[in-house]
């Protein structure tokens, strides 16, 4: 289960500290556990969330898991955004960065927060308009030759910024994180989903449930998509709603980042994304359309 490529749902953890489940350092790694007997051995981090906390409760949790355990999860974690904060001591505003003493310098702090050797995939979280490409490149493939990272990509990156980047590094980009869900679908249109094919990059899907604008019934778009799932639910065999919406995202090809705090909406979701794996193409434009509140043309 090792490749990121075989994989089909990815955990986040940007939430973690939030739910009671995974809060502290047990359940955090009853979390782990649970990920791994789905199947799911990507967890995703960045070193913003909860200014590096999210990343120490996961070093901390993972002292509670077996030898095996711990050799089979694969990590993924960014850096690049920056805002005013406690952990950010002399940041004034929000902003981003790409430079090589910075992405070393946090990929050393992840690590160790991590308690990791080596961070899977390390990703740029957010394009540094003031990026030097080549710099940028050169930091990576370093970290890479040394065997703190085994690979890099990118996150919210467009086709062009991927481009600039991509000519310059020793390896291929192995992934573009970015925004797609049923409520939130630019990428099918602006270019990003052909070119993680064309490039043979994996889209890694966040906010999958649209950050759970799908159950808001406030929001009249994931209200019109909420219905059109729970119409469909029954062909598939699936009970949970949002689980449907993640086989909507994965059949585009995109890995979905799946963002519960709770064990077991975890597993009714990976049961679900895996029973309507093979979403017929019919449903999948249904969805579309609630979505736009629009067929396509
Ligand atoms: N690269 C980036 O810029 C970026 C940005 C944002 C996020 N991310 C990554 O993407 C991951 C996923 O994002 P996300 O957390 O926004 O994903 P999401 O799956 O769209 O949303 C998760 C939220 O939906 C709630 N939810 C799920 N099922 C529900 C249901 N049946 N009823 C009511 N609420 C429900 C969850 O609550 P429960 O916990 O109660 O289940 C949780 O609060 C993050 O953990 C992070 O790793 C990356």
């Amino acid at each position: 289960m090792g490749a990121l490529q075989d994989t089909d749902a990815i955990w986040g953890a940007m939430r973690a500290r939030q739910s009671v489940d995974t809060q502290n350092a047990d359940g955090f790694a009853r979390m782990l556990a649970a990920c791994l007997d789905l199947s799911i051995a990507w967890i995703d981090h960045a070193d913003i969330y909860d200014d590096g906390a999210v990343e120490a409760l996961h070093g901390q949790a993972v002292t509670r898991l077996t030898a095996g355990q711990r050799q089979a999860l694969r990590l993924v974690t960014k850096c690049g955004v920056r805002f005013a904060s406690a952990g950010q001591p002399g940041v004034r505003l929000h902003h981003y960065r790409a430079d090589a003493a910075y992405i070393r310098h946090q990929a050393e702090a992840s690590l160790k927060r991590l308690a990791a050797e080596r961070i899977d995939l390390y990703l740029l979280h957010r394009p540094d308009y003031l990026m030097q490409a080549e710099e940028t490149a050169r930091a990576l493939d370093a970290l890479r030759a040394e065997g703190k990272i085994a690979a890099y990509g990118v996150s919210n990156f467009s086709v062009r910024q991927v481009e600039n980047l991509a000519i310059r590094t020793a390896q291929p980009l192995a992934a573009n994180q970015i925004e797609l869900s049923p409520l939130h679908t630019a990428a099918l249109d602006d270019g990003t989903i052909d070119q993680a094919r064309a490039r043979n990059m994996a889209i890694l899907a966040w906010s999958p449930l649209g950050g759970s604008r799908l159950f808001d019934p406030q929001d009249a778009a994931g209200r019109r998509v909420h219905d059109t799932l729970t119409r469909l639910a029954g062909s598939y065999d699936i009970n949970d709603i949002g689980a449907l919406a993640l086989a909507w995202v994965r059949r585009t090809g995109a890995i979905p980042i799946l963002g519960t705090g709770r064990i077991e909406r975890l597993e009714s979701q990976v049961t679900g994304l895996r029973a309507a794996a093979d979403m017929d193409v019919q449903d999948w434009y249904e969805v579309l359309e609630a979505a736009r509140g629009q067929r396509v043309p």
